[in-house]
């Protein structure tokens, strides 16, 4: 087959991105324009400044793609555009951008689900990586636990009930004094302390091995704090950050590795901006070792937001026939899956 480029934008959430990837795999340019420190003086992201930033940045964003995969519009085979989920005005900007090209050039528009292309992450450093596997989609929005089973299939085994593992690393992070964004903060506090300090509870979820629960650990973590205050107790932030954590790794290692016994796979992946933390990738790396399973991990930015993730996926769904009408539109709690 032909070299395919695809020309590739993201913008669900904080970052607006643009990239060039080359047969899914090869990326050419990877442009990410961060929103994270005008975010960060409200403790968090506020849609509807990251709306109004995207539409500042786009244009920029993708000229500057173009320009350091040195390639031109006419080059291009598809664009492909995270349509969902997200915060429907952050993503309308990138979604309003990819139909006007494609309007106006003709180029065949490619909608991407924002958890596929966090899965995708993992091919393009990988060339030799092919369904099916598992992968654990740990991020801000996100905690799934996903059967791979080819190239724009899935089978969710797991969810999370409420918050996501990433959200609960920020709203921890705030409470103990890090601030916005917490997981990268929690991340580095945690070397210097101890992650047995604190008992905090290992959350299982009735009726399901694999669905996620955080919201309860995160209370445990607040009434921590609460009760050290109301006994005028020292809080010592690392011990906090750092017992934390292990409660939430712990959690991810045991679901990963009972999906990996049940399914019986021999490749195991991780995506997502939780799937950058140290620790996690540490004590995966180590289970998967130990269970004979070939382990996959993004490197940090491909893990994080970014465009080339959402070229990686569109790619696979343009060869697969998956062309998009002019009628895509932003769907902010679009289910993998589901077109
Ligand atoms: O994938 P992502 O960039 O955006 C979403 O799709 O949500 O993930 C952002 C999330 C934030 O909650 C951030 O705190 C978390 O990923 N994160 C981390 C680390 N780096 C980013 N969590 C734990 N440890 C990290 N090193
Ligand atoms: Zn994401």
């Amino acid at each position: 087959m032909d070299d395919k480029l695809i020309l590739a934008i993201e913008s669900s959430c904080d970052e607006t991105a643009a990239a060039v990837v080359k047969n899914g795999r090869d990326v050419l340019s990877n442009i990410i324009s961060s929103q994270i420190d005008l975010h960060t003086l409200y403790g968090g992201v506020v849609p509807e400044i990251a709306s109004r930033k995207h539409t500042e940045q786009i244009n920029q964003v993708v000229e500057e793609a173009l320009k350091e995969a040195k390639v031109s519009l006419k080059d291009i085979d598809a664009i492909a555009v995270t349509y969902g989920p997200g915060l429907v005005g952050a993503l309308l900007v990138g979604v309003s951008m990819a139909k006007a090209l494609s309007f106006a050039t003709k180029i065949p528009l490619v909608g991407v689900h924002h958890i596929e292309g966090h899965i995708s992450a993992n091919y393009i450093e990988n060339k030799d990586l092919e369904p099916p596997f598992v992968c654990l989609v740990v991020s801000g929005g996100h905690s799934h636990l996903v059967r791979v089973l080819d190239y724009g299939k899935y089978e969710i085994l797991g969810r999370t009930r409420d918050d996501a593992a990433g959200e609960a690393f920020d709203k921890v992070a705030r409470a103990i004094g890090l601030g916005y964004p917490g997981g990268p903060k929690i991340d580095k506090v945690s070397y210097k302390g101890n992650p047995d300090a604190i008992k905090f509870p290992r959350a299982k979820v009735e009726g399901s091995v694999y669905d996620f629960s955080f919201s309860g650990l995160k209370s445990a973590v607040l009434n921590y704090l609460n009760q050290c205050e109301m006994k005028n107790e020292p809080i010592v932030q690392e011990d906090v950050a750092a017992s934390f954590q292990k409660a939430v790794v712990d959690v991810l290692v045991e679901h990963s590795m009972t999906a990996i016994k049940e399914f019986n796979v021999d490749k195991f992946a991780i995506a997502g901006g939780v799937a950058s933390n140290s620790h996690l990738r540490d004590a995966l790396e180590k289970a998967c070792k130990e269970a004979g399973v070939s382990f996959y991990k993004p490197s940090p930015i491909l893990c994080t937001d970014n465009a080339a993730m959402i070229g990686a996926a569109g790619y696979y769904e343009f060869i697969n026939g998956n062309v998009s009408g002019y009628d895509l539109n932003a769907i902010p709690n679009l289910r993998l899956g589901e077109r």
